[in-house]
């Protein structure tokens, strides 16, 4: 039977996984999709995971691939699998890795992964307690799912117990970190079982401003490939993080099928573990896919067979520039059109957050869009992108980081 791929998700990183299904000639569906997805593929919404398994029988879909972490945590893959639905993202269990981070400092610790030193406290007296054994900057994390706001770093221990006091209202425990002081890399693996293979690695820029300043948001923007992430660094990454948690998945009975992206921190030249998703990352996704030459439906028959073929990727550089109301993370405005249209050549647009009128786009979230381009240079990259997005109608209701890349020259600058 040839493949019929359902996208599950609605945000940029499904635009781009339906975008490059139909590039590579695959049959493809999302749901719930968004205006924007629906201009390429069919898209359809469904009222739960009943509903939602009944209609990809009846579609006669062949496989499943989740994008968002909220369906993982609310158990679609276990459901699907109950289901005879073959699909790509973990079980319920095995996305603990991201949707609670105290379990997932313990697997850490457990299988000697590298990762900041941490204690788990479930009351802010605990809390309290424990911080007096760290040393400033503080580094507070939700152990749930927080969409973003689950993180707080700073000096100020009184702010740290509060932000830690309002946290354990909504969650049952939180993490408290050693600060780790390094350059940070979203490394990507498709796992099945035993088997994995690496699927690229990019740099997103989560705070809001220029030079990592402001709040954390989503993402504003990703490269790929990564000049930090050298052949030495990545066969520590592979040594010291990826195959030990192969190991301690398959010794604690845990099987993984899907993609695992590991947040690292670079310090000397040593990766520790930041924190785990257990899915592709957004906007990162739109760079990974700009690059990827062997097709998607490919590499997940090649993993499933054992097959030890590489991923391969097209030659140059992808970059990605989000484009987000401004307002954004707190309160993102919503009162303008936005005006999409002169797209340079090589440069692709996909959709965050918008609705369609008949005649333009609407906002429909904080993140709106990106603009993605692949160059033979990260400055060419930039030379495309940053001139249209200086002449957009609406540029004074939007904002965006003028520096995306600008980290990578340093490293350019050390490989010359
Ligand atoms: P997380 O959700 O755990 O990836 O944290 C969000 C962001 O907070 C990361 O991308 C880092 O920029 C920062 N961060 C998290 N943990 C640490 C840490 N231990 N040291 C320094 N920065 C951190
Ligand atoms: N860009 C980071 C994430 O997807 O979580």
């Amino acid at each position: 039977m040839s493949p019929k791929i359902l996208i599950l998700g609605s945000g940029g990183r499904e635009h781009a996984l339906c975008w490059h299904l139909k590039k590579t000639n695959i049959a493809v569906e999302c749901a719930p999709g968004s205006d924007a997805i629906a201009e390429l593929c069919p898209t359809w919404n469904f009222k739960d995971f009943e509903d939602l398994s009944q209609k990809i029988k009846d579609k006669k879909i062949t496989e499943v691939i989740v994008g968002p972490e909220k369906y993982l945590a609310e158990g679609v893959s276990d459901f699907l699998i109950q289901k005879k639905i073959k699909v790509f993202g973990p079980t319920k269990t095995a996305a603990l890795l991201e949707t609670d981070k105290a379990f997932a400092k313990s697997f850490l610790f457990k299988h000697k992964i590298p990762t900041a030193r941490s204690v788990t406290a479930e009351t802010a007296k605990e809390l309290t307690t424990e911080i007096k054994k760290f040393l400033p900057p503080y580094v507070i994390k939700a152990s749930g799912l927080a969409a973003g706001k689950g993180v707080w770093i700073g000096s100020n221990q009184k702010d740290a117990i509060a932000f830690g006091s309002e946290m354990l209202k909504e969650h049952a425990s939180l993490v408290l970190e050693e600060f780790l002081k390094g350059e940070e890399l979203s490394y990507f693996v498709l796992i099945d079982g035993k088997h994995h293979k690496f699927f690229g690695a990019a740099q997103d820029h989560k705070r809001l401003l220029e030079n990592d300043e402001g709040p954390n948001t989503g993402g504003m923007g990703a490269y790929s490939p990564v000049p930090l992430l050298n052949p030495q660094l990545q066969t520590k990454i592979e040594k010291k993080i990826i195959q030990p948690v192969l190991k301690g998945l398959e010794k604690d009975s845990i099987f993984y099928r899907g993609f695992l992206f590991v947040g690292i921190m670079v310090v000397a030249d040593e990766p520790y573990v930041l924190e785990f998703n257990c899915r592709l990352g957004d906007p990162e996704t739109q760079a990974l896919l700009l690059r990827l030459k062997t097709p998607l439906t490919e590499i997940l028959s090649q993993l499933e067979s054992g097959s030890e073929k590489r991923v391969e990727f097209l030659p140059g550089v992808s970059l990605n520039v989000v484009i987000a109301a401004k307002g954004y993370p707190e309160n993102p405005g919503k009162d303008f059109e936005l005006v999409i249209d002169r797209v340079p050549k090589e440069c692709f647009v996909f959709h965050s957050g918008t609705k369609r009128t008949q005649k333009n786009w609407l906002p429909n979230g904080g993140r709106l869009f990106s603009i993605n381009t692949i160059q033979n240079s990260l400055i060419d990259c930039q030379n495309a992108i940053y001139p249209w997005i200086a002449e957009l109608p609406f540029l004074k209701k939007v904002t965006y980081r003028k520096d995306i890349g600008v980290k990578a020259y340093r490293h350019l600058r050390a490989l010359n």
